[in-house]
Parts: C-alpha cells; structure tokens; sequence
C-alpha cells in the first residue's frame, strides 16, 4: 500500500525524534535520519553494519536548498542540478556547515541529490530539513527496490518503513564529482553518461581522472548470497548446464537474445530485451534466485551503454571477490 498523508507525517515525526525512516526513491529505497543529526546518523550506520568511514548521501526537498548544504557551488553543477533534479542524480560538492560530519565520514565533500520519487519529495517537505540516506540494505548486500525487501533485510532496525510501490528506475542515482569546473562519473546509475554529456556538451570521465576519495568502493557490494559468475553469452547455457552437472544449484540470467532457449539449471530468469525493465528488475531478480536458493548465479554483461553502463557496473560488482574469498 502507498504510504498516504498520515503516514508522512509520523514518518518525519520520527525523523525529529532521531529515529530511523525507510523510504522509497526513484532508485532505491533508502534508510533515511536527520542529515543534522549526529546521532541519528550513527545509528543509520549501525543498522546497516557499514563502516562510518563510507559516507551518506543527503537528499533536499529542492535545488533551492542548495546553497544550505554545499559551499563553492560551480556553475556546471548548477546547470546539472537544473536539468536532472529531481531525479537519480548525486552531485559531490564542497560540504557547508549544516551537515553533521557523522554524514560525510568526516570528508570535505558532500553527496546531495533530490530524488524524483512523490512520497520521497512529500516526505522531505514534511520535514522540513536534509535527510542522510543510503540504500537500505546490510553492508554489501543487495539493494532494497520494494518495502518488503527492507523489512525483510532490516526489520526492526528501521522505525519506520514509508511504502511506495516498487522504484521505477531500480538502480542507484549517478554520482557525479562536480567539485571542479569539469565533472567526472564517480559511479554510473539512473542518469545515463549520454544524458548528462548532451548536456554538458563534452565528453565525460567514468571511475578515473577524478580529484575526491571516494570511499565505499569495496571490489564486493551489491552482492546476492549466491556466488555470481559473468560469461560470455554465447557461453552462459554451457556453463551454467555444466556447474549444474557438477553440483550446484545454478540460477540463470539468461539474456533477451537467448529468450525461449531450454536451459538445464536451477532457476533462470529471462531477461527483459530493454535496458530499462532490466535496471528495474536487476537488485529483485538477484533476491529471487537467491530465495529460490540458488548457490551460484551465471549471467553476462549488457552492452555498456545507457542503463546498460550502471547494470554491468552492479553485476561486476555483485561478482566481486567476497570479503571471505
Ligand atoms: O540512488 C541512490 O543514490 C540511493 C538512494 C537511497 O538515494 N542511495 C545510495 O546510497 O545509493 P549509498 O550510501 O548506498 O551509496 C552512496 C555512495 C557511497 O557508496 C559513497 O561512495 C558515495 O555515495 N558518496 C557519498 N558521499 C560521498 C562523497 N562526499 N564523496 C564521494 N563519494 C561519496
Ligand atoms: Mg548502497
């Protein structure tokens, strides 16, 4: 059920009393505390067990609210805010005064977006102020695109769970180092490289060339219980049909141009042929196959363009070696 009136009221009543708010996005959901609240901000780490170096995103009500929680703010970061805002876009900028050091693991930047999502806006109106958020998921795991999926991983940890359906775009927001007067993509996501270099007019940097740390890059995020394996297409029913043969309990990504192909595994998953159902789809398809329980997942990267770009970023990360390996 979608969250209503008397819901976003308790919901940012909860936020003012220092307690946790899980809320849906255009991207995620995230878990969301008062960005000015230092304590707040600390137990939306603890709930997910990530490490207080790994900095939070703020989300603003409005471009307006700009200047309250970033200083030095170039003109091209303007112009992107303008044009993508609201919607799956973070910009790195010069942290202002406003935001508690918790919420920038003690970094000189900070990661504001506003997100395109009503209950998301309506929850950030009602409140008033900045709401630090990542996705709400563990450390690691995959992210959260329903309500369920945040009661089921985080439970009691969140006070309060607003619903709003399942998120539209699936992925998280591009975040895009905007510190300097040329930006660099600090991790692709729901605004694609050719969106904002149509309107930035030049070619952009992805992952390299960029001035800020960015923390929270561990080679393992994003990561179903089920070990993750990428091959080549051509190659994904052979290997996914020989694995099975060996033992495990294969789930299948199996790719729109292979639809209809029998494939002897586990569990498969056919894939849809646009890279925009696939994005929507992706963090619930790795939680099915993991239900379903799946021990080893083979898929193959999307043509790295568009949507496709954040997809391939996720799987190669979802594929990662794990902190056990
Ligand atoms: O779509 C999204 O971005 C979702 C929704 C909830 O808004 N949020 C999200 O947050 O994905 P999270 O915490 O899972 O990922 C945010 C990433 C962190 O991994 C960190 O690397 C980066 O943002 N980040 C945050 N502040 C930063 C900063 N000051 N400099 C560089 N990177 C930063
Ligand atoms: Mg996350």
């Amino acid at each position: 059920m979608t969250a209503g009136i008397n819901d976003i009221e308790r919901a940012a009543g909860v936020l003012r009393g220092g307690g946790l708010v899980a809320f849906p996005t255009e991207t995620v959901y995230g878990l969301g505390a008062d960005a000015e609240d230092s304590a707040a901000v600390a137990r939306v780490f603890q709930a997910k067990g990530r490490p207080p170096s790994h900095p939070l995103i703020v989300h603003l009500g409005g471009a307006e609210q700009l200047g309250d929680w970033a200083e030095d703010v170039p003109a091209t970061a303007r112009l992107l805010a303008e044009r993508f805002w609201p919607g799956p876009l973070t910009l790195v900028l010069r942290r202002g005064r406003r935001v508690s050091p918790e919420a920038t693991g003690g970094l000189e930047t900070v990661a504001v977006r506003v997100p395109g999502h009503p209950v998301a806006l309506a929850l950030l109106s009602a409140f008033g102020g900045g709401i630090a958020a990542p996705s709400a998921n563990r450390f690691g795991s995959v992210s959260p695109t329903t309500a369920g999926h945040v009661r089921a991983e985080l439970g009691d940890a969140v006070d309060f769970v607003l619903d709003g359906g399942p998120c539209e775009v699936g992925v998280e927001s591009t975040i895009v180092d905007a510190t300097g007067a040329v930006p660099s993509v600090l991790r692709p996501g729901g605004v694609t490289r050719e969106d904002l270099e149509a309107v930035l007019g030049h070619p952009l940097a992805v992952g390299s060339a960029t001035r800020v740390r960015v923390p929270g890059q561990h080679p393992s995020h994003y990561a179903p219980r089920a070990r993750v394996v990428l091959v080549e297409p051509e190659k994904i029913v052979a290997e996914a049909e020989l694995a099975q043969e060996l033992g495990h309990r294969v789930g299948v990504f199996l790719p729109a141009s292979l639809a209809g192909v029998e494939v002897r595994a586990h569990a498969v998953v056919a894939l849809p042929a646009s890279a925009a159902a696939y994005a929507r789809g992706l963090y619930g398809f790795l939680r099915e196959l993991d239900q379903r329980g799946c021990d080893l997942i083979v898929a193959s990267l999307p043509a790295e363009e568009g949507l496709g770009l954040a997809i391939a970023n996720r799987l190669r990360r979802a594929a990662g070696p794990r902190p056990s390996d």
